[in-house]
């Protein structure tokens, strides 16, 4: 049904000439293409556009010919649609004008009714399924909880994220609230979304890292394994947890069909601690995207080597950075598709 399939079968662990490229936040942040709609078009009116979101989507596939495409959205549309204010500022980042602090706050949060909310959202992938003609995967994705609720919290981004931690350890019970409130509305939407047509779904836990390994069960990895549980059969789910190569053993064993690494791991102790067995994606240093185009490919082959052509996936560590020259990126992805052992 997919033309260039070599994303799903590396999730599904099959042999393969060379391992699938995608990179994280591919879809706008520094292409000179997206930088035109951007002047035009505020954040939340991009995700909101079906036009917009499809035409953002599919701008990095028609430069590059990546073998997955990833829907252009944001993680906080989650905490949009439960009726919390998110606002995102020019040279800032997310704002959350009210964030959530005690268990009347809690009590307020919606769980809402995703079709009716998000509806938007399963209108851009409609669109971009569409423009995408069969040619290549899409990907869907969420925030894992825990993350969403790091920006609940805080209300903004953070380097420490401390009051969102300190939420959780001094009101166990509201926090656990929230994020069951949160866990139940994000595997709604990803049913939904598979509904629409994506082929695979991303949980970024990009703030996971955070949290010490035996908070991290607690306050992060349960809710994922929720959603993993929840879309059991439906489509194959990647696991990204920024900073935590402590959990991989954990992860490995939840049944996602595949499991992000950032670039702080080797591929080495990836494949130890993940058992051998589980499909890797990762874990280029974005910054490494800096380096001239000759290093860029040679650092392609070897990480390529490092992780094995089979059950890999490869991409970069975190998102690309928006600073990136545009024939490094080019670098990047046309070293992968010339991989040969
Ligand atoms: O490939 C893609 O870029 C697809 C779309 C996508 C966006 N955000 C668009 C976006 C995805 C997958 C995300 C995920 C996301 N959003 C994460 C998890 C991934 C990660 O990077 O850790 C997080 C933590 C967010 C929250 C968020 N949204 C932040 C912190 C910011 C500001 C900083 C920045 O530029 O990333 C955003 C805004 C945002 N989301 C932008 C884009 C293209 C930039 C703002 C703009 O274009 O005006």
């Amino acid at each position: 049904m997919i033309k260039n399939d070599l994303f799903l079968r590396a999730l599904r662990g099959e042999t393969v000439d060379r391992p699938p490229v995608w990179l994280m936040r591919q879809a706008g942040r520094y292409l000179p293409e997206f930088m035109a709609i951007r002047e035009k078009y505020d954040f939340f009116t991009r995700c909101q556009t079906p036009e917009l979101a499809s035409e953002i989507t599919v701008q990095p596939i028609r430069r590059y010919g990546m073998d997955a495409a990833i829907l252009f959205s944001d993680i906080l549309v989650i905490p949009q649609a439960m009726d919390i204010e998110v606002l995102m500022k020019p040279n800032f980042g997310p704002y959350l004008p009210e964030p959530i602090r005690n268990a009347a706050d809690v009590d307020k949060v919606q769980v809402p009714d995703v079709t009716q909310e998000l509806d938007y959202v399963m209108q851009a992938i409609k669109m971009t399924k569409e423009k995408l003609a069969g040619e290549i995967p899409l990907i869907g994705f969420a925030g894992s909880p825990w993350t969403i609720l790091c920006y609940c919290v805080q209300g903004q981004g953070s380097k420490t994220f401390d009051k969102a931690k300190e939420f959780c350890f001094t009101q166990p019970e509201a926090a656990h609230k929230l994020l069951q409130k949160i866990t139940d509305t994000t595997i709604a939407y990803l049913q939904e979304k598979v509904g629409a047509g994506v082929d695979a779904v991303q949980v970024f836990d990009s703030w996971g890292g955070m949290l010490a390994p035996d908070d991290y069960q607690v306050f992060s990895w349960q809710y994922i394994q929720q959603i993993v549980d929840a879309l059991k059969g439906l489509v194959p789910v990647i696991a990204f947890g920024k900073g935590c190569w402590f959990a991989l053993k954990e992860m490995s064993q939840s049944g996602a069909s595949a499991l992000g690494v950032d670039w702080t791991c080797s591929a080495r102790n990836a494949r130890y601690l993940s058992g051998g067995n589980i499909t890797l994606q990762g874990n280029f240093d974005p910054s490494r995207l800096l380096s001239p185009p000759e290093e860029i490919k040679k650092r392609v082959k070897r990480m390529i080597d490092e992780f094995g052509k089979d059950k890999y996936i490869v991409n970069l560590g975190h998102g690309i950075l928006p600073n990136i020259p545009l024939e490094n990126v080019e670098a990047f992805i046309n070293a992968v598709k010339e991989y040969h052992e």
